[in-house]
C-alpha cells in the first residue's frame, strides 16, 4: 500500500523568523509554505523579483496569519545578503532560521564545461551558501542561537557523470555544513544539510524538456518509482528546524525515495 503524504506539526515554529533563499520557486517556495503553515515569519530572498513578489502574494493569500517580507538579491552578493539578514532582524526582531536553498544546476560533459560555468555553479551553490551562513550567524551569535539548513543534494554524496561542477559544489556544501556545525555549536547554532533526490520543480522540468534528464529512466531507477515533490522535502526542513531536532547537528539528510540505497 502506498502511504499518502501526511505533514506533521511543530507548534514551536510559530513566530520564528525564517530567512529563505531561492524562495520564489520549487523547493524554496514549498519550504516557505511549510513554515507559513506553522505561523513563522518569513523573509523571502530571490534574484527573480517578479516571481518573488508573486510567491509572497500567494503566501499572504493562502496563510493570512503569516508575516511575509521579501528581499530581491543574489546570494552571491555579500551586500545583498547582509542587507537581507538585517531586514529580517529589523522586521521580526531576530533571525532564527536560515534556509540556504538557492541553487542552480550545471549538467555538462566535463570536457565541455567552461571555466565560467564551473565558477558560476561554485559561486551560487557553495560560495553563496557560505556568504548566507556567515551573515546569518553574526545575527544568531548575537541573539544566542539559531538553525541553519543548507540545501545540498544527493549528488553531493554520490558521483554522477556530466555533473562535475554541480557535484563538487554540493559536496562542498556538505563539508561546509559539518565544519560550521562543529564551529558554531558552542553558540547554540545547529547546522544541517538537506539532500533531495530527484524532485519535480522548474529546475528539473527544464532539464527534462532539454533532454538532460530522462524521466522514465529516473522513475525506473528509483525504488519508490517516482520523483519526489517539493512539499516532501520541505517537511524535512520544518522537522530539522524545529526543537524536535535539537540534538541533530552536522548531518546530511536525504529525501530520495530510496535512490541512493539501491546502489550498483
Ligand atoms: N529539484 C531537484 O531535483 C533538486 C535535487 C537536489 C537538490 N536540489 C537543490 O534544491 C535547491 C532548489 O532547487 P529547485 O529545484 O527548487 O530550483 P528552482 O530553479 O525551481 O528554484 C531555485 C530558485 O533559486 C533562485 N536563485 C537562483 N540563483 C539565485 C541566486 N544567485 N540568488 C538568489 N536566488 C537565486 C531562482 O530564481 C529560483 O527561484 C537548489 O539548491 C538545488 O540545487 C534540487
Amino acid at each position: 500500500m502506498t502511504r499518502e503524504f501526511f505533514p506533521a506539526t511543530y507548534p514551536g515554529l510559530k513566530g520564528r523568523a525564517v530567512l529563505n533563499t531561492g524562495a520564489a520557486k520549487g523547493i524554496g517556495y514549498a519550504m516557505a509554505q511549510a513554515f507559513a503553515r506553522h505561523g513563522a515569519h518569513l523573509m523571502l530572498v530571490d534574484m527573480d523579483g517578479a516571481a518573488l513578489e508573486a510567491a509572497a502574494e500567494r503566501l499572504r493569500t493562502d496563510y493570512p496569519d503569516a508575516r511575509v517580507e521579501t528581499y530581491q538579491g543574489s546570494v552571491t552578493d555579500e551586500a545583498d545578503v547582509a542587507a537581507a539578514c538585517t531586514a529580517c532582524a529589523d522586521a521580526y526582531g531576530s533571525l532564527d532560521i536560515l534556509l540556504t536553498n538557492a541553487g542552480i544546476s550545471m549538467n555538462r560533459p566535463s570536457i565541455e564545461l567552461s571555466l565560467d560555468d564551473w565558477r558560476r555553479a561554485l559561486d551560487v551553490n557553495l560560495t553563496g551558501t557560505f556568504i548566507c551562513a556567515q551573515a546569518a550567524a553574526k545575527h544568531m551569535i548575537a541573539q544566542g542561537g539559531g538553525v541553519i539548513l543548507n540545501t545540498a543534494s544527493m549528488w553531493g554524496l554520490s558521483a554522477s557523470a556530466n555533473r562535475a561542477a554541480y557535484c563538487a559544489s554540493k559536496a562542498g556544501v556538505i563539508s561546509l555544513t559539518e565544519v560550521l556545525a562543529d564551529e558554531w555549536a558552542g553558540h547554540g547554532i545547529r547546522v544541517n544539510a538537506i539532500c533531495p533526490g530527484y524532485i519535480r520543480t522548474a529546475l528539473t522540468d527544464e532539464l527534462i524538456s532539454q533532454g538532460k534528464l530522462d524521466l522514465p529512466a529516473i522513475e525506473a531507477r528509483t525504488p519508490q518509482g517516482r520523483m519526489g515533490t517539493p512539499e516532501e522535502v520541505a517537511e524535512m526542513a520544518v522537522y530539522l528546524a524545529s526543537d524536535a531536532a535539537v540534538f541533530i547537528n552536522g548531518h546530511s539528510h536525504l529525501s530520495d525515495g530510496g535512490f541512493r540505497a539501491r546502489g550498483f
